[in-house]
Order: C-alpha cells, then sequence, then structure tokens
C-alpha cells in the first residue's frame, strides 16, 4: 500500500489583517517551518497572501488560497482567478467550503469549473464536500457526499487526479465544536476511497489525500488522525493560533 504523507491544512477564513497574518506565520515558520514530516499548507484571506507567501520563503510551508474564480480574468468585480493565486507562488486552493455552497450559493457546476481552472493552472485544489445534520439523520451522508465528489471531479483525468485533495467536512461539525466520532468519519473517509478507486483506478485512488474537517483539535486529532483512510485535516478556528496549529502538525507527525 502506498504511503500518504499527511497534511494539515490551515483555513484561515475571514480572520486576520496581513500585520496579523504574519505575526501568526512567523511563528508558524519558527515552529514547523523546516519539519518534512507532514505537509503544511496555510490558507490566508487574499488580502494576506502575498505577505504570508513571502514570509515562507525557504521554508517548507506552502501556500493556498481559500477560494478562486474559474475564469482566468474578466469582468468578474471582486473575484480573483487561478493565475492570480500562481504569480503569488499559491499551490493550493480550497473549493467548495460548505460556507461558499450556503452563504454564497456555489453549485456542483460551478465548483467543478473551479476545480477544473484550479488543475489548468498547476493549482492543488483541495475539494470540500460534507453532509448537513439534517441529511446526515435522514440517512443521506453518503449520497450527498457521492453527488458532491462525482460533479467536482467531472472531467478530472486520471492523470491529474493525484494532485487533488478532497476534504471531508460534516458541516454539523464546522466551528461547532462538535466533532465527527472517529468511525463516522473513517466510514465516510472510506466511501470516498472506493469512489476514488471506481472514478480513477486503485493505484490512483491510493494516492489522493482524504482530509477531515470540523472542529479538529490537538484533543481529538491523534485519534481521526490514525484511521486509515484520513490523511490529515482542513483546521479552521484551531489555525487561528499558532500552539494549536503547531500541537496538529505534530499529531499528524506522530502517526504518519
Ligand atoms: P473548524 O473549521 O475547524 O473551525 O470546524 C473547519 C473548516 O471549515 O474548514
Amino acid at each position: 500500500m502506498i504511503s500518504r504523507k499527511k497534511l494539515i491544512a490551515g483555513n484561515w477564513k475571514m480572520n486576520k489583517t496581513s500585520a496579523d497574518a504574519l505575526t501568526l506565520v512567523a511563528d508558524l515558520v519558527a515552529s514547523v517551518g523546516r519539519q518534512t514530516d507532514v505537509e503544511v499548507v496555510v490558507c490566508p484571506p487574499f488580502t494576506s497572501i502575498e505577505t504570508v507567501g513571502k514570509a515562507i520563503e525557504g521554508s517548507t510551508l506552502k501556500l493556498g488560497a481559500q477560494n478562486m474564480h474559474p475564469e482566468a480574468n474578466g469582468a468578474y468585480t471582486g473575484e480573483v482567478s487561478a493565475p492570480m493565486l500562481r504569480a503569488l507562488f499559491t499551490t493550493h486552493v480550497i473549493l467548495g467550503h460548505s460556507e461558499r455552497r450556503a452563504l454564497f450559493g456555489e453549485t456542483d457546476v460551478f465548483v467543478n469549473k473551479k476545480v477544473l481552472a484550479a488543475l489548468k493552472n498547476q493549482l492543488k485544489p483541495i475539494l470540500c464536500v460534507g453532509e448537513s445534520l439534517g441529511e446526515r439523520e435522514s440517512g443521506s451522508t453518503l449520497k450527498i457526499v457521492q453527488t458532491q465528489l462525482e460533479a467536482g471531479l467531472d472531467g478530472v483525468s486520471k492523470e491529474l487526479a493525484p494532485s487533488v485533495v478532497i476534504a471531508y467536512e460534516p458541516v454539523w461539525a464546522i466551528g461547532t465544536g462538535k466533532v465527527a466520532t472517529t468511525e463516522q468519519a473513517q466510514e465516510v473517509h472510506a466511501f470516498i476511497r472506493s469512489l476514488l478507486t471506481k472514478l480513477f483506478t486503485e493505484p490512483v485512488a491510493q494516492k489522493v489525500r482524504i482530509l477531515y474537517g470540523g472542529s479538529m483539535k490537538p484533543a481529538n486529532a491523534p485519534e481521526l488522525l490514525a484511521q486509515k483512510d484520513i490523511d490529515g485535516g482542513l483546521i479552521g478556528g484551531a489555525a487561528l493560533e499558532a500552539r494549536s496549529f503547531v500541537e496538529l502538525v505534530s499529531a499528524a507527525a506522530a502517526v504518519q
């Protein structure tokens, strides 16, 4: 079996001015900027991308964005494109986050366009999927995840699929302190891997990292990260402070 390097990504959401972002990233560079056991990605708001990008130069940290528009340029007021992100040495981009879907009306079709545009521009998409509380309670978790995954990856080639990172984020666990149990998370992660096998073949599916997201913290991370199909975490709240984020990186390194 291929061993997948664990990936810990910090989704800072709409937090931190560029000065605050610089303080946080400087701490991260000092603490985890030389280690290579775990791939670490920080995703600041657009306004701090350039500052954070300069601060991580020469370290092992990587830079991600939280969103992008599928078109390369044009009359899309307020939007940012893949080539713009690439020009600032961004390597990853979070796409289809549940907040984008719920608050900004992003559909699977739109998310798919972004995934294809990211790959075309050598950006690694972190494609988010996950069910709401109502969907879990009505027993449709796997169906929802399947729809979001298949639609999100429509048209992605077998060759480019290993560049995609999937984040399973149950909506009811995001920012709520309610973490999925390890069994709940592993069940969905294994299901996602089985879908990836169907879409891209087994060797490709074995290469794709599947992150868990939703109230992951130093206290619950070791157990989650020890699961066979959980290859890291997409971290919101606990990524806003160097100490907890560094502990999460250490927890990932410990099970690597
Ligand atoms: P949380 O957010 O860790 O604060 O739950 C995760 C996310 O939304 O990516």
